[in-house]
């Protein structure tokens, strides 16, 4: 007789998928630490050794085979596989480097690997002698728009939550880490959302903002307020520029006559405010209408020049923004671009704006860079403190929330005058020779 519990079989048959694509579908998150986490676990190791053939990462050997008599043969082996994490996207896995690879190798095969592993991205979040780590990612992390949260009360100094990474992970800018930043992209592709950002972050925090909006201040002005100056004009510019210069040649004095060589080695009470200087498109401060501006962009640009190379000890940190900073603008600007370490590229029109933003820190970048697409506006691939480069997406900051953040915190801006003159003042009678050496400064500070 057919056992009753016989019949239990295809209802559960049944069920167990039913219930497994109801649970990945409504829990997609759980999902992913569970049964499909173990899927693919299973999957990346039982295909392991074809996988690895036919992405060219096994490397043939010669091996004695004694089995029907001793004879030399050849014989594929894959590289080993280690430590295999989930994350919150998919997983993690490391993998040793034969003898002669280097991660390049596993960078040009990430694609083939995507494909082999059915997950929408692999890359290589770290490596070290030896072996290389990599992320591979069920769905693009950056697909979905994140509104920026209410600034936090509890802020770091000088620390901005920009958005995410493609890791999953937070995507900080950390200003004491990386000084200036270079937001680069074509029109509507999210610079001025980074912007926002900033100013929305940093305004609770006890730090001066400065801006250079030479778009006529279209850019800058609403957040005026929190600012303590803003330049619209040329002259303008080159005014702030030099306070700036002002600043730092202060900032210089108080760390030598205390034996220190930054602002941060300072005592709390003593220590200078850091100054924040945002520069929207900066191509205007390098373009020429007339002749006649010729020596005033030659001062502009070796101000900035050296705004960038001194600062970054004095607590004066650069955010210069653009849709383009090629040589064409002048050697100026391909000076104060190597000056810049932390950089973010959105979408670009070309391969050229790409290759200026990211070239010289990132090259390996370029081609994700290039595939931003039109429709995901604050995508970026940014290189940042460890110099390796992500794909990120910014959180959406709207003007009306820096502007109000500006408008609630202006009492936070310091007087720009009193910033300026604060100690230059009490020292008029410092003599002429004692005036900063600014080439040895530079020297020693290098
Ligand atoms: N992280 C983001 N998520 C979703 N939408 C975004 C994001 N960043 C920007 N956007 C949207 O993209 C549009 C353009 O953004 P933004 O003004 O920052 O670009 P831009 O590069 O400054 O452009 P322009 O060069 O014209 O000033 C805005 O409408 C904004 O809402
Ligand atoms: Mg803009």
């Amino acid at each position: 007789m057919f056992p009753e519990i016989l019949w239990a079989v295809p209802a559960a048959g049944l069920t167990l998928p039913v219930s497994a694509a109801a649970w990945h579908h409504w829990s997609p998150h759980t999902w992913s630490y569970g049964p499909g986490l173990v899927g693919s676990a299973l999957r990346v190791h039982l295909t392991w050794d074809h996988v690895s053939q036919g992405c060219g990462l096994s490397v043939t050997r010669r091996k004695t085979q004694v089995k029907g008599g001793v004879r030399r043969v050849s014989v594929e082996k894959k590289p080993k596989l280690r430590r295999f994490r989930p994350t919150p996207f998919g997983f993690r896995v490391r993998a040793r480097l034969h003898d002669g690879q280097t991660p390049d190798d596993y960078q040009e095969a990430l694609t083939r690997l995507a494909h082999a592993w059915r997950v929408d991205s692999v890359r290589i979040r770290t490596s070290g002698p030896g072996w290389v780590e990599l992320v591979a990612s069920r769905r693009d992390p950056l697909g979905t728009v994140t509104n920026a949260a209410p600034a936090p009360r509890d802020w770091e100094l000088l620390k901005v939550r920009m958005g995410t990474l493609e890791t999953g992970d937070a995507w900080v800018i950390d200003f004491r880490a990386v000084p200036h930043w270079l937001i680069m992209g074509a029109t509507q592709s999210g610079k001025s959302t980074d912007i926002n950002a900033l100013v929305y972050q940093l305004a609770p925090q006890p730090v001066a903002l400065a801006g250079l909006d030479l778009k006529g201040g279209v850019e800058l002005t609403p957040y005026a307020k929190r600012m303590s100056k803003l330049a619209t004009t040329r002259a303008e510019c080159t005014g702030l520029l030099d306070d700036l210069m002002g600043i730092l040649n202060d900032r210089m004095n108080q760390c030598r006559e205390a034996g220190v060589r930054n602002i941060w080695q300072l005592p709390d009470d003593v220590r200078p405010m850091p100054v924040v200087v945002v520069v929207d498109e900066v191509a205007e401060l390098y373009l020429m209408t007339d002749k006649s501006e010729k020596d005033e962009i030659a001062r502009t640009s070796t101000l900035l020049l050296r705004n960038a190379q001194l600062g970054r000890a004095f607590g004066l940190h650069l955010v210069v923004a653009g849709q383009r900073v090629g040589s064409d603008l002048g050697p100026g600007v391909t000076a104060l671009r190597s000056q810049i370490t932390g950089r973010i590229c959105h979408r670009v029109n070309d391969g050229e704006t790409a290759k200026m933003a990211l070239g010289d820190l990132a090259p390996d970048s370029l081609s994700a860079a290039m595939r931003i697409p039109a429709e995901m506006p604050g995508v970026a691939v940014t290189v940042g403190a460890d110099g390796r480069w992500y794909r990120v997406r910014s959180d959406l900051t709207t003007e009306e929330m820096a502007e109000e953040a500006s408008a609630e915190f202006a009492y936070l801006a310091p007087d720009w005058d009193a910033l300026v003159s604060g100690r230059t003042k009490e020292k008029e009678t410092v003599p002429a020779d004692n005036a900063v050496d600014w080439d040895r400064l530079e020297e020693e500070l290098t």
